[in-house]
């Protein structure tokens, strides 16, 4: 199987964390695309569903899934995301679709956070994907000084086609290259204090309970609890 082909098997699994008759927390990304498209399958048997970005919100609704606004909501069973890596204690890297401060904030509303991943994203120590950081644009510049001086990281502001990236939330992204993320909670405690970062695409916090991990062998459960 090639890597959309793992990205889908999990994505159908996926169905199966996912608890009738509540709304169901949605992440963003190509694998959660897959879920996306899998849970409009089932979608008569949800209340709905709180999203984690505007790409994720137009997908729903193309399905004709209703979304909250998560405003709306205490509390959800289950938050169901991909990630870029995840680490043995499943602790996860995010951001690499630009939503990690939505992402994180739908976590928090989750009792638990279920990722579903190819197995490239399993690593023993993170730090080989670039890891993002949404900041606040006038301390770019400073949060970047302070990556090299704290970690010997090298941010750079993101860029797209047109200049920089602009998160949903009219933001600046950072990809800080050459760190190794051995102390996550820590690292995410640290950075989570600097002026100007919004997000740290580190979670420690809201690390994965269970991961749904697509292989050549088929889904393998892996529990972090
Ligand atoms: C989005 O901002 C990210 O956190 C994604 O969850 C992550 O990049 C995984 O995306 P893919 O499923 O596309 O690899």
């Amino acid at each position: 199987m090639n890597q959309d082909e793992l990205k889908a098997l999990v994505g159908r699994a996926a169905l199966d964390v996912v608890v009738p008759g509540t709304v169901v927390g949605v992440g963003t990304g190509s694998t959660v695309n897959c879920f996306i498209d899998a849970l409009a399958t089932i979608k008569g048997s949800i209340v709905g569903a709180v999203s984690s970005s505007v790409a994720s919100t137009q997908r729903l609704q193309a399905h004709g899934i209703r979304v909250l606004d998560a405003n709306e909501v205490a509390r959800i069973p289950v938050y169901i995301d991909g990630a870029d890596e995840i680490d043995h204690q499943g602790c996860m890297v995010k951001g690499g679709g630009a939503a990690l401060t939505r992402e994180k904030i739908v976590a928090d509303l989750a009792e638990r956070f279920v990722c579903i991943a190819d197995h490239s994203k399993r690593v023993a120590v993170m730090g080989r994907f670039p890891l993002p950081v949404e900041v606040i644009p006038m301390a770019a510049a400073q949060v970047a000084r302070r990556f090299a001086a704290a970690y010997g990281g090298v941010a750079t502001v993101r860029a797209g086609s047109n200049g920089p990236v602009t998160t949903d939330n009219g933001n600046l992204l950072l990809d800080v290259r050459g760190l190794q993320i051995t102390d996550p909670l820590a690292m995410e405690t640290e950075i989570n204090q600097w002026p100007g970062v919004v997000t740290v695409g580190i979670f420690a916090r809201h690390r994965a309970r269970l991961c749904l991990l697509g292989t050549p062998a088929g889904v393998q459960r892996l529990s972090f609890d």
